[in-house]
């Protein structure tokens, strides 16, 4: 038998390629000894034939085909005018260049050549694959779906958590039995998505933060996706997950190549902090540039909840002066600077400053915020045309459309077509000039619609689309390799893997409301980690909910992710100016520990409490953050339990002030909880702390240091 093995620094991939076939993973779990014999756990996986079955076993591989009589989803839809629909693919060999594999398989009959990428990342045990499929014949393949990879799931893995949401509403959690038949999500919209973010979790039996077996996967694109669970009759399970493509989308002709976006897989033995723990850290260390992790964050001033399109110079230049006196390090000017731009109306594609609202260009403002030592950002949507504007006026067939329907708009524009090198090669002199001529820090590159009919020549073109808008990125990057990028999409419709290899943060969703901001902030950490999340204090009443909160809880609930504010600052009481201050002082205090420990959720009663916190990898510093979100059934429901500190640790345990009243009052010995105890690691991990809050919208700040008694 050939087995290939890859071993992380906790865990061991072990694939059969010793078949004819696509090979199949016959171990994916902790890291096995080096003397393990593979033989063995291939015999302890015994695949029956089973007595109203094929004769020949069938064990779920790496990518099943119709050829094999798979009877699940196939990972390949595709034919040659009817024909060559069902594949069997010959392996032929593999290339392997230290944990990188690259397996060649053929099917001579249908002449397609398909490559299978398969990676493990020693230091985090992500592993990453992706498909290509290469047509051999001189007769076009239409293709319909590539998986960029399907996972086997064990059988003792009976539950899903899965990904729902909306506008101001992403990564809304679901949790339901992983049962027959197929749990299928599909995203049309031509981005990521604020409704189906692509990634799912399978699981044991009641998995919870801290305990059960899981696997999660994501796949890292901003375009249509797929992905599906499904029990295949036989019982087996698989995930699947790749891009959606629309009918005609891609006909390969002789030698063209398919290459499938990457997808993401982590495993953990210990419930959701761990397997989060993984992505975070895959993140950090392979995904985000390093110089991202040199430098601090900037705490960030956003224009837009501040003024809208209301733009005045002077009230500008205000609202910096204040940001800067109270320890705000950048300045993002938002939506409502370009030519004419007075409403969502009207102007998008005329990027270049507007002279009633600018008549000296933007340098004034951008010398006068960085003469406050402040960096300058600036707020873009290239990809998008209002009707009314230059752009189109001069350009009305630079749009993504067919002929023969309507132009359906969204938020008044249209979507360039950025398969034309034409249109690309305008929004980068565009975005170049105003690089070039200002000092720019800081992009937050918006999308502001979906997709609809996108069409190039009136054939389907997201694919095309999605792949021209990185082109457009990285040519921006390469040419201004120090300005940092935002992408946001209407909030969080722009968040993968694949976008963050080119961006340096997400704007997590439009809602600056905190108890909303909560859910989003816990769904979106299962994946990615807070210090690349953007997450603004708004102003008090939300714009997008109506409801009101005070400026404690806004602050705790920016506080740990990429911190900033967007409201009005000029019109802040004394009490909240001081606040805001000091929460800004103790953000900075605490960012290097925030923004490199490792990121916890507390098992708490979901619908009571809210729990978080980042604990440093010595496990000697530790900040966590409880929020109270409903008014409590019971006095008595107080406990929190924390998570992942030293149980032969003793740290000093201190409440940061400022802190809400309604919890300060119901506090005894409230001197002592500002001052700091000392408390054994295990009794903060077996017993917790006792805090009464008995206020919705309200929340603690807990350090832990470890100690030192004299
Ligand atoms: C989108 C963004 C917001 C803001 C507005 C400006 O909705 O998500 O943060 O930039 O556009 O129009």
């Amino acid at each position: 038998m050939d087995y290939i093995r890859l071993d992380g620094a906790k865990s061991t991939f072990v694939l059969d390629t010793s078949g004819n076939g696509i090979p199949y993973c016959t171990y994916w779990g902790s890291r096995l000894e080096n003397s393990a014999v593979l033989e063995h756990i291939h015999i302890s996986k015994a695949v029956p034939t089973f007595p109203a079955g094929l004769d020949a076993p069938h064990r779920l591989n790496l990518f099943p085909e119709h050829g094999t009589g798979f009877r699940g989803k196939p990972a390949l839809l595709g034919h040659r005018n009817g024909k060559h629909w069902a594949t069997l693919f010959q392996f032929k060999n593999v290339v392997r260049l230290d944990n990188s594999l690259e397996l060649r398989l053929l099917d001579p009959a249908a002449m397609l050549e398909l490559i299978l990428d398969c990676q493990l990342d020693p230091d985090t045990g992500i592993l990453r694959r992706r498909t290509h499929l290469i047509n051999l014949s001189s007769l076009p393949y239409q293709l319909e779906y590539c998986a960029a990879a399907a996972i086997a799931i064990p059988s003792f893995c009976t539950e899903l958590l899965t990904f729902h949401g909306g506008w101001t509403g992403e990564f809304m959690l679901e949790r339901t039995p992983f049962v027959s038949g197929i749990k299928l999500f599909e995203n049309r919209t031509g981005r990521t998505s604020h409704e189906v973010f692509p990634g799912m979790i399978a699981g044991s039996p009641g998995f919870s933060e801290n305990s059960g077996s899981l696997y999660g996967i994501h796949l890292g694109w901003s375009g249509n996706s797929r992905l599906f669970a499904e029990v295949i009759p036989d019982g087996d399970r698989q995930i699947q997950m790749g891009e959606l493509l629309a009918p005609g989308e891609v006909i390969l002709r002789k030698l063209e190549r398919y290459t499938s976006p990457w997808a993401y897989a982590g495993i953990s033995g210990a419930g959701l902090n761990d397997l989060s723990h993984s992505f975070h850290h895959f993140i950090r260390k392979k995904i985000m540039p390093d110089k991202v992790y040199t430098a601090s964050r900037p705490v960030q001033f956003n224009s837009w909840e501040a003024v809208y399109f209301d733009h005045d110079l002077k009230k500008l230049k205000a609202l910096a002066a204040a940001a800067a006196a109270l320890g705000m390090e950048r300045y993002v000017l938002d939506d409502g600077w370009f030519h004419h731009r007075s409403d969502a109306a009207r102007a998008l594609g005329d990027w270049w400053p507007d002279s009633e609202k600018y008549p000296q260009g933007l340098a004034p403002l951008i010398d006068y915020v960085n003469s406050l030592g402040m960096s300058f950002g600036l707020w873009v949507e290239p990809e998008m045309v209002n009707p009314v504007s230059e752009l189109y006026r001069q350009h009305p067939d630079w749009i993504l459309n067919i002929p023969h329907l309507p132009n359906l708009s969204a938020r008044n524009q249209y979507v360039l077509d950025l398969c034309r090198k034409e249109v690309r090669d305008d929004l980068y002199a565009k975005l170049d000039l105003l690089l070039s001529t200002y000092n720019i820090a800081f992009l937050k590159w918006d999308m502001n619609r979906t997709l609809t009919m996108a069409a190039h020549n009136e054939q389907p073109a997201y694919h095309r689309q999605t792949m021209a808008f990185y082109q457009l990125v990285d040519t921006i990057r390469q040419a201004h390799p120090n300005v940092e990028i935002e992408t946001c999409a209407s909030g969080g419709g722009r968040i993968d893997f694949e976008i963050l290899q080119r961006t340096e943060r997400f704007w997590a969703s439009d809602s600056n409301d905190p108890f909303r901001r909560q859910t989003i902030q816990k769904g979106c950490s299962l994946f990615f980690p807070p210090e690349i999340t953007g997450s603004h204090i708004g102003p008090a009443e939300s714009h997008t909910s109506g409801r009101v909160s005070d400026m404690l809880f806004r602050a705790q609930t920016a506080f740990f992710c990429h911190f900033g504010c967007e409201f009005n600052l000029l019109e802040m009481s004394v009490q909240e100016r001081q606040q805001l201050s000091q929460y800004i002082s103790l953000h900075k205090y605490y960012r290097k520990l925030i923004h490199s420990g490792r990121y916890i959720r507390l098992a708490l009663d979901s619908q009571q409490r809210n729990g978080y916190g980042v604990v440093s990898s010595n496990k000697e510093a530790a900040l966590f953050c409880v929020i109270q979100l409903n008014i409590p059934d019971q006095v008595s429901a107080r406990t929190i339990r924390f998570s992942h500190l030293d149980p032969d640790v003793t740290y000093r345990v201190k409440l940061l002030q400022p802190l809400h009243n309604s919890i300060e009052k119901m506090l005894p010995n409230r001197n002592r909880w500002f001052d700091g105890f000392d408390l054994p690691g295990r009794v903060l991990l077996d017993e917790g702390l006792s805090i009464y809050m008995p206020w919705p919208g309200t929340g603690v700040l807990i350090e832990f240091v470890k100690s030192n008694p004299p």
